[in-house]
C-alpha cells in the first residue's frame, strides 16, 4: 500500500483476488479498508502494519482493530513494548519485528530469545501472529548475506512458531524472489510471506527485478520543458515533484531520449544532451516529457492527484488518497 497509496489502485490489486496487504502508515490501513469494503470484501483482508505504532497511531489501530471485520495485524518493536501491545491487541494480532541487519526497528532475535525464556508463562510465543523481518539493508538479491539470514530467521521461527496461522514475513522488492525460493522459510511449520511494495508500481530501482518478472513501470511523471538552452533544457520536475532519496539520476525519460538528467533543485531539473554537443537534438520547449522516477514511492508521496491511462487514453484522474500523516488525533493512545 506504501507504494500505490490510491484506492483506486489497491481496488485493481482487489479485483485480481490479492488479499493480504502490507502498509506504514495508519492513513494507508484505511485507504486498504475502505477500498476492501467497497468492493464487499473487507472481511476477507489481512492487513499488516508494519510499523513500531506508538502513541495515537497505535490508538487507531486498536480502534480498526475493534471496527474492521479484516484480519489486522502490527509488529512489536523490542520486549517492553510487546507487553504494551498484549495490554490492547490479541497475540495473534501481533508479529515480532526481528532486526536481521538493517538496524533500523525490531530486537536482534537473541533479544527475543532471552525474553522468551524469561516470560515464558506470560507471553506465549507460540501464540503470537508471527515474525517480521524486513532485510532491506542488502540491496543485491546475490549477496550470499541472503541465505545466512533467511537460515537462522528459519531456525529462530521454528523454535517459536507452530502453525500455519503464524505467518514470516520479509522481503521488500530485491530480495523477495530470493527469499520466496529459500528452501529454510519454506520448510517450517508457519507460513512464509514476502512483501514487495516497489514493484507493484515499478521504477528504475526496481528494473531488474520487474524485467526478470515482465513487468513493466506503471507511474510516470509528466514534465513540460520549461527551459530550452544550448546543448541542456530544464525540466519543471525538481525534486518537489520527484523522489530525490537515494543517490542520482532520480529519473529517466519513457520512452528514451539522448539525455543525461543532472541533479534536480526544488523546481527544476536540468536535462544535458548526452555528451552535451550544443547542437544534439533536444526536444523543444513547451514539450511534455515523461518520466520514470529512481523511486517511485516518495514520488508517488509528493503529489496530491493522479491521471489514469489506459488502453493508449486518459481514463480519468483522482487522489492520491494516502498521502502525508494525519495530525495527532485524540484517540485512545497507550503510552509506548
Ligand atoms: C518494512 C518494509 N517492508 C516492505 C517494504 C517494501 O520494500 P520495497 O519498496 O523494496 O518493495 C519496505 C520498504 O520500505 C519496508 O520498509
Amino acid at each position: 500500500v506504501k507504494t500505490v497509496k490510491q484506492r483506486v489502485v489497491l481496488e485493481i490489486l482487489l479485483d485480481a483476488g490479492i488479499r493480504a496487504f502490507k502498509c506504514a502508515t495508519v492513513r494507508e490501513l484505511t485507504a486498504i479498508l475502505e477500498a476492501g469494503r467497497s468492493l464487499g470484501c473487507e472481511a476477507d483482508l489481512d492487513v499488516l502494519l508494519a510499523y513500531p505504532l506508538r502513541g495515537p497511531a497505535l490508538g487507531v489501530f486498536i480502534e480498526a482493530q475493534d471496527d474492521s471485520p479484516a484480519r489486522l495485524r502490527t509488529l512489536a518493536d523490542d520486549p517492553a513494548h510487546l507487553t504494551t501491545l498484549l495490554g490492547w491487541l490479541p497475540p495473534a494480532a501481533v508479529l515480532l519485528d526481528i532486526d536481521v541487519g538493517m538496524g533500523r526497528t525490531g530486537s536482534a532475535m537473541a533479544e527475543w530469545s532471552a525474553f522468551a525464556a524469561d516470560r515464558a508463562e506470560q507471553v506465549p510465543f507460540a501464540e503470537l501472529g508471527g515474525l517480521h523481518a524486513y532485510e532491506g539493508h542488502v540491496r543485491d538479491a546475490t549477496d550470499p548475506a541472503l541465505p545466512a539470514i533467511y537460515e537462522s530467521l528459519a531456525r529462530f521461527a521454528t523454535a517459536h512458531l507452530r502453525h500455519r496461522e503464524q505467518l514470516v514475513v520479509t522481503s521488500g522488492t530485491p530480495a523477495c524472489l530470493v527469499a520466496a525460493a529459500d528452501p529454510h522459510l519454506a520448510a517450517g511449520p508457519f507460513q512464509h510471506q514476502v512483501s514487495p511494495g516497489t514493484l507493484v508500481l515499478s521504477d528504475l530501482r526496481s528494473a531488474p527485478i520487474a524485467r526478470a518478472l515482465g513487468v513493466r513501470p506503471a507511474a510516470f511523471v509528466a514534465s513540460t520543458v520549461v527551459h530550452r538552452g544550448r546543448g541542456r533544457c530544464t525540466l519543471d520536475a525538481g525534486s518537489k515533484a520527484l523522489g530525490a532519496d537515494g543517490p542520482g539520476p532520480h529519473a529517466e525519460p519513457f520512452p528514451p531520449l539522448p539525455i543525461e538528467i543532472a541533479t534536480p533543485s526544488e523546481e527544476h531539473l536540468p536535462v544535458r544532451a548526452t555528451g552535451a554537443t550544443e547542437d544534439a537534438p533536444l526536444p523543444a520547449a513547451g514539450t511534455l516529457v515523461l518520466l520514470v522516477p529512481s523511486h517511485v514511492c516518495t514520488t508517488v508521496n509528493l503529489h496530491d492527484r493522479a491521471v489514469w491511462y489506459a488502453g493508449g487514453r486518459i481514463v480519468g484522474d483522482g487522489p492520491i488518497d494516502a498521502r502525508g500523516h494525519d495530525l495527532w488525533r485524540p484517540s485512545t493512545s497507550p503510552s509506548q
